[in-house]
């Protein structure tokens, strides 16, 4: 939540960021290999010498067939030597193909890091929107897909067409009219290639869209796994699942089979005229027309495998292009989103006081119609607990996100020790911030790890205060490891007044000028408020604190108590003024005492 590098350095990651553009893929992914061009070099010619028997070797068969079916015209030694090179041409290819294969995960690092520094910037508006499911199959599988993309154009279909180009050459030379067979056979397949990659592209998309949304509700069905069960919802989360499944695997289906016909077509057409050339050949041939040898039926019926096999397989690598292809564009949805939190060129601030002003602020939300707040004039002077009281919907969340700075005011001014907050760079301001809420943010790592996140620099001592400042010195000893104990994920071995008081240690830390309480208490019995009561009030001291509380009785001492209602302020003052006044704040406190 908190960035700890307001002034990224320069890196290929960087101009990965400027440079993707999703409009223009091709030129997309040549960028992408920008640093890399040596080694994407070096492998692809590796990758031509390991292929190099499939040209080779038509000529060298037919060479051996001439010296068996002439014996006389030809010594045993040239035998020997078309056997020597053959055993050359096949014994490469073991070492020849590892060497080739050690080039692209570079690039994948610098695609993955890329998009991580992306989503780092990214307004938190995106991040709402978005499931983690899918911004994930965009980091792991598309990248993939990427890589994949790579290996098809800049090596096998290179070398495919190279093939196609070398068995002509040689054709030409020594049955040059047959070259007529090719023209009318390579024509016919790309006809037919085009004839069925049209709809191979909207198809891809589709199914890149039923993916991820089903990687989006696997992952949400999992994080339900405990309220689904507890709720004796099993089946029902079952169907959904279920339902999600089909839908893929028919859009999935749908893709297969349009994969399956072109690749069928193709073999059958190419096959026939495969069976062709053999026949004329070897007709032409036992007539004893245009000079043809036996060899020359051999080389002309290899060469035309090769075409077929080189044909095809173009044919085939012609889906992963496009997926390829594809999940350029998918990733271009994270990197090109210019739904940025702005912050470079911003005002960098070294300190920050705690003085906020609410000069008339607004918010509304995209594409709604009611603002969720309006006219919210306030002035907060440094130190000043600031308590935010209100019905559900009142626009609690929001003002503190306006204070974080994760929104913006869409109307009026809200200014930061004078100065206007849309000039700052945000980062800079957030180092002054902590955030103690409800959902206790937790990482699977021990005590320790977890409350030095966010923090550059602790020493130990400072860790022993705010773990005494948060009360959590005595159930930490008790711990297995103490300080070095494993917490699970998200401090599963943890009860939540425990996770309470180890975000509330982290909170401490960071020594913050600005201390915003979401909630904080809410989920705990009243024993462990108390002892959580008490740490907030270590923390609170000297510090410019937000506090959305339903419980009243945690927000008594506020030296604010802004009562919303629709988005707007009704009522400001202290505990007793606000109950004096007879208003919402009065009706609430009665209601829950
Ligand atoms: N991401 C969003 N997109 C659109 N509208 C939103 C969004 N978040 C909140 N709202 C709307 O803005 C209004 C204020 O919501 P907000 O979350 O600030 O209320 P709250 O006071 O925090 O409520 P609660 O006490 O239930 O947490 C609500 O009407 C809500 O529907
Ligand atoms: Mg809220």
């Amino acid at each position: 939540m908190i960035d700890q590098s307001p002034s990224p350095t320069p890196s290929p990651t960087a101009s990965l960021l400027t440079k993707y553009r999703s409009d223009a893929p091709f030129l997309t992914l040549l960028n992408l290999y920008r640093h890399d061009w040596p080694k994407l070099v070096e492998s692809f010619g590796f990758f031509l010498i390991k292929h190099s028997p499939e040209w080779v070797r038509p000529l060298i068969i037919a060479n051996v067939v001439d010296i068996v079916a002439q014996p006389s015209q030809h010594s045993l030694h040239e035998l020997w030597l078309n056997g020597a090179l053959l055993a050359v041409m096949i014994a490469q290819n073991l070492p020849t193909h590892y060497l080739h294969i050690r080039a692209t995960r570079q690039m994948e690092a610098n695609l993955r890091s890329a998009m991580t520094q992306r989503l780092q910037e990214l307004s938190m508006g995106f991040h709402w929107q978005r499931s983690t499911g899918v911004l994930q199959a965009k980091l792991l599988q598309d990248v993939e897909k990427i890589e994949q993309l790579t290996s098809y154009l800049f090596q096998f279909v290179p070398s495919a067409v190279l093939t196609i180009i070398i068995a002509i050459s040689i054709t030409a030379r020594r049955a040059p009219w047959f070259l007529l067979f090719f023209l009318a056979t390579v024509p016919a397949a790309v006809l037919l290639i085009w004839g069925l990659r049209k709809p191979m592209r909207d198809r891809n998309h589709t199914f890149r869209r039923q993916v991820e949304g089903m990687s989006a509700n696997l992952s949400d069905a999992l994080k339900l796994i405990p309220i689904t069960r507890a709720h004796g919802v099993e089946a029902e989360a079952m169907r959904r699942t279920n339902q999600q499944l089909e839908a893929v695997k028919q859009a999935g289906l749908c893709l297969d089979t349009i994969n399956a016909i072109t690749n069928a077509s193709t073999w059958v057409v190419l096959r026939s005229f495969n069976a062709l050339c053999l026949i004329t050949a070897a007709w032409l041939a036992y007539q004893g027309r245009q000079g043809l040898t036996a060899g020359d039926v051999v080389l002309l019926s290899g060469y035309f495998d090769t075409l077929t096999t080189s044909t095809v397989m173009i044919l085939t690598v012609m889906p992963q292009i496009s997926t390829g292809f594809e999940a350029i564009r998918s990733v271009g949805e994270v990197l090109e989103c210019p739904d940025l939190e702005q912050n470079q060129g911003k005002l960098a601030i070294a300190h920050v006081q705690g003085n906020f002003r609410f000069d008339q602020v607004g918010f509304a939300y995209p594409h709604q119609v009611h603002a969720a707040l309006h006219n919210i004039s306030l002035i907060v002077p440094p130190g000043q607990t600031i308590a935010l009281v209100g019905p559900s919907g009142a626009g609690k969340s929001t003002f503190i996100n306006l204070v974080i700075g994760f929104l913006r005011p869409t109307q009026g001014t809200l200014y930061l020790d004078g100065q206007d907050m849309n000039g700052l760079d945000l980062r800079t301001y957030r180092r002054w911030v902590s955030v103690v809420s409800q959902d206790t943010i937790l990482f699977e790592g021990t005590v320790r790890e977890n409350i030095l996140y966010g923090t550059d620099s602790a020493d130990e001592q400072k860790l022993h205060w705010a773990i005494e400042a948060a009360n959590a010195d005595e159930f930490i000893h008790r711990l297995p490891q103490g300080l070095d104990t494993l917490i699970g994920e998200n401090g599963a071995k943890l009860s939540g007044g425990q996770r309470q008081r180890l975000t509330i240690a982290r909170a401490l830390i960071r020594d913050p000028r600005v201390l915003i309480l979401d909630e904080a208490t809410a989920s705990l019995d009243t024993a462990s408020e108390s002892l959580i009561q008490s740490a907030l009030q270590q923390l609170m001291g000297g510090r410019t604190t937000f506090v959305v509380a339903h419980r009243l009785s945690t927000i008594r001492r506020a030296d604010q108590i802004v009562v919303l209602n629709q988005g707007q302020i009704v009522e400001v003052g202290t505990h007793p003024e606000l109950l004096k006044v007879e208003g919402l704040y009065a009706s609430l406190h009665r209601l829950q005492s």
